[in-house]
């Protein structure tokens, strides 16, 4: 079959006020970028002339700016799903402007096939290469492309020759049966493969190719610092620790890490531990670190969602894909976060929290329990089934006016049921095995930062030792209220809330 070529203008003008649009990508790797671009000018357009337009985007995570943060500032989006990590988009959610559900990532496509999340209209699509009977490339992202293609009336291609036609192969697309159908995941270690390395979609679905040369609109992240560093070396050494204990097989087990800088410095850390042999990550983000450490012989293997590399580290793997071809491997989200081989494959699971509580809850999404930051990710569909669940944070934040180590937690997004292991700059509270007061003690004693010790041991004394799970309900969220009220957490007073 022989498609349409049109430009990014004339394909956009086929999606209509209220649509729902699904975009490939997961973070901005391998998200569209000219077709969504123009379609926020088409908003615009609409805006000006009077007339309603607003989509609603569901995507396999974040994107970047040429599709959430456009799409935001120009008024596009009534609904949008199920993360993201714009600033725009932030503002615009935090100000009542868009209505966001925050989902677990590897639920997204399932949703979406369950039909809890509406029709979908039409698929954009970022690819390296098509075929004429309908088998697209996709390039550094498996996200949600599967099922969006196959559920969409309409699909769109954004053909980037940015990314190179060399990494076909490095895609292992497979769409799991809903129930009472679905089959288990013959994935037994994060090299194994099950499906394709194309999407087949219906080629008379395909109103028309975009051909861009676009590079990715990964964020860069800042240089590590003394707190980063140090919370890297607690994670290195614990696991370090738990190995020679036994806890951990001597052969390690795969890893799975969050994006940015606390990650990159775990990563560099464990890279650089003699004790911890050479290691696989079973992840929904690859980052540049974790290239570096191929090459270094330090990750094994890498099974992935995402290539979230600068633009630099991608061409370099696509320059070099006689190495990578045999260490990679790009899922769609369903498959990279699957909880059934998080849990199988016994997973390391490190990622960020916001805030944390005297018992292990953890806040990954909210500030102040109302304001979104970005949204849950892929955080709990890996913590909530690894075999050993940490979470790091520094112990505080904004020069020390905010204690990430707080009574209770202002929204709760893993539970203590789920939370294995604490780390910040300040030490490591191994929770496993620990009643909640246990746990309180040692989450102080170890990761709460000195200046917030004396107040959070107080609160406990308030809090009665009686009790399974000792609060005091009306100060429970004293430190968050002193916070609004004097703009210093150091200031709380517990009589204030007694
Ligand atoms: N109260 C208020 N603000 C806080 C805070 C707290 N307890 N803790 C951190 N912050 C602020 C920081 O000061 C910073 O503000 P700034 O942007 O004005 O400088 C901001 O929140 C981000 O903090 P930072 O320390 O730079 O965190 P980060 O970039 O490592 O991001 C999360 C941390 C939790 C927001 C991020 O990891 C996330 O979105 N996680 C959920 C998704 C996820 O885990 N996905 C799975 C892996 S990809």
């Amino acid at each position: 079959m022989s498609y349409n070529y049109m430009t990014a203008e004339e394909v956009a003008a086929h999606i209509k006020d209220g649509y729902t649009v699904g975009l490939s990508g997961f973070t901005p790797a391998g998200t569209p970028k000219a077709v969504t671009l123009a379609l926020a000018k088409q908003a615009e357009e609409e805006h000006q002339a009077g007339k309603p337009f607003q989509i609603n985007l569901l995507t396999g995570a974040s994107t970047g700016q040429s599709a959430d943060g456009a799409l935001a500032l120009a008024h596009a989006l009534r609904f949008r799903a199920p993360y993201t990590t714009n600033p725009d988009y932030r503002a615009a959610v935090n100000n009542g402007e868009i209505d966001y559900e925050d989902i677990h990532l590897s639920e997204m496509a399932q949703e979406i096939r369950y039909g809890f999340l509406g029709h979908v209209n039409t698929a954009i699509i970022e690819a390296c290469d098509i075929t004429p009977d309908g088998k697209v490339f996709l390039t550094a992202a498996g996200g949600i492309a599967p099922t969006i293609c196959r559920l969409a009336d309409e699909i769109i291609i954004e053909l980037n020759a940015f990314h190179s036609k060399n990494s076909i192969g490095l895609h292992d697309v497979y769409e799991p049966l809903d129930p009472p159908y679905r089959r288990e995941l013959a994935i037994y270690a994060p090299s194994d493969r099950i499906g394709q390395t194309f999407v087949q979609v219906d080629p008379k679905k395909i109103i028309g190719i975009v051909e861009t040369n676009l590079p990715d609109e990964a964020r860069a992240f800042s240089n590590p610092d003394p707190v980063t560093d140090k919370i890297g070396q607690n994670v290195a050494d614990f696991l370090a620790a738990d190995m020679k204990r036994g806890k951990v097989p001597s052969t390690f087990l795969p890893l799975q890490s969050g994006v940015g800088n606390i990650a990159n410095a775990v990563l560099g850390a464990l890279g650089q531990n003699p004790t911890i042999p050479a290691f696989s990550m079973f992840t929904e983000v690859i980052q540049d670190s974790v290239i570096a450490l191929m090459r270094e012989g330090r990750v094994r293997f890498g099974s992935t969602c995402a290539l979230t590399v600068t633009n630099d580290c991608l061409r370099g793997i696509y320059d070099d894909m006689d190495f990578f071809r045999d260490r990679l491997v790009l899922r769609p989200s369903e498959i990279s976060n699957n909880p059934e081989l998080v849990r199988r494959l016994g997973i390391i699971s490190i990622n960020t929290a916001i805030e944390a509580d005297l018992y292990g809850n953890v806040n990954s999404t909210h500030i102040g329990g109302t304001r979104m930051m970005n949204g849950i990710g892929g955080s709990a569909d890996f913590t909530r089934n690894a075999y050993l669940s940490i979470f790091t944070c520094p112990s505080v934040a904004k020069g020390g006016k905010i204690s990430a180590i707080v009574p209770m937690v202002s929204h709760v997004d893993s539970s203590e049921h789920s939370v294995d292991i604490l780390v910040t700059e300040q030490g490591v509270a191994d929770l496993r095995g620990k009643s909640p007061k246990q746990r309180a003690q040692l989450i102080i004693d170890n990761c709460a930062h000195p200046e917030y010790r004396p107040l959070l041991r107080d609160y406990l004394l308030h809090a009665g030792a009686k009790r399974q799970t000792p609060h005091a309900i009306g100060a429970a969220l004293g430190m968050h209220v002193t916070l609004e009220k004097k703009g210093d957490m150091r200031l709380t007073d517990w009589s204030e809330y007694l």
